[in-house]
């Protein structure tokens, strides 16, 4: 078995992902497994990370498409051969969908944030399980939730993105359902809002990228998914995490 901590994250060559992973590589004693559909991405990803000066931990680049079962089955089979075990898994790819009919948009994300995220943290889960420490981490959103949601006077009540909010409230229940199936087993189970913060989810545009200027560093993301791996919110467990707080579910 491999000394280090080994972390998966998924969609791990943009924005949070690739935050995340170059945070975590900034730390000794970890590697970070950049799970990305496009291994091409990936590797121009990996490169510019290792091209940082203060990485201290080990990177390399795993194929995995959430949407596609027989690329989940092949990611699982090569992390089982090359590591034997997984003691984090990130399940952060997910996207918006625009400019389809609003059944092609709901398709498509609900084949990434609800079934791809759920079904493929599911496959790792034997993995997980032979980590001393495992823990299992759902990338949502507290756009995702239903008591912000039905809260008038919370700032998530008036957003839109109906289909991606939809999604992320799915994606809870999925990660409230693994953390009953899990906590048994000492799986430590977190949803987990990254903050409104720059990537490519909204487009590529700066106005994108930026919204309109309200978006902030995703390596502060990155900064509270770290502390979750490091067991520093192992109370929370089980619970909806925003950078501060926890949100209704
Ligand atoms: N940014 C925010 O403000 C914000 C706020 C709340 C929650 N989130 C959540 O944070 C997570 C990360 O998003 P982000 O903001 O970092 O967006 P992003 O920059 O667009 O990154 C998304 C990543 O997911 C990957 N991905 C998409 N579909 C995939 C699939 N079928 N299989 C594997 N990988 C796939 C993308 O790969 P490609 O590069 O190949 O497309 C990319 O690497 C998402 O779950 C999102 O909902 C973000």
């Amino acid at each position: 078995m491999a000394a280090s901590k080994i972390i998966v994250i998924t969609g791990a060559n943009s924005g949070i992902g690739y935050a995340t992973t170059k945070f975590i590589a900034s730390y000794p004693g970890y590697h970070v497994i950049m799970g990305c559909r496009d291994t091409e991405k990936g590797q121009a990803a990996l490169d510019e990370i290792k091209s940082s000066n203060d990485i201290k931990g080990t990177l390399s680049i795993l194929q995995i498409d959430v949407t596609d079962d027989s690329s989940i089955a092949a990611a699982v089979s090569q992390v089982e051969q090359e590591f034997g075990r997984v003691d984090a898994f990130l399940s952060n790819a997910g996207i918006t969908a625009f400019g389809h009919s609003a059944r092609e948009q709901l398709t498509k994300i609900f084949a990434t944030n609800v079934m791809g995220a759920f079904l493929t943290s599911q496959s790792f889960l034997p993995l997980l399980l032979k980590s001393e420490n495992p823990c299992l981490i759902q990338v949502s959103s507290g756009l995702g939730s239903l008591g912000l949601a039905a809260n008038p006077s919370d700032p998530h009540y008036n957003a839109p993105w109906e289909g991606y909010r939809m999604s992320k409230a799915a994606l809870n229940m999925a990660t409230l359902q693994q953390h009953k199936q899990l906590h048994s087993q000492n799986v430590r189970v977190f949803a987990y809002c990254p903050g409104l913060v720059r990537s490519n989810l909204r487009g590529e545009s700066e106005e994108a990228v930026s919204a309109g200027g309200a978006a902030g560093d995703p390596m502060n993301s990155a900064r509270g998914l770290f502390d979750i791996i490091e067991g520093k919110r192992d109370s929370e467990a089980g619970q909806f995490l925003s950078a501060n707080g926890t949100y209704p579910w």
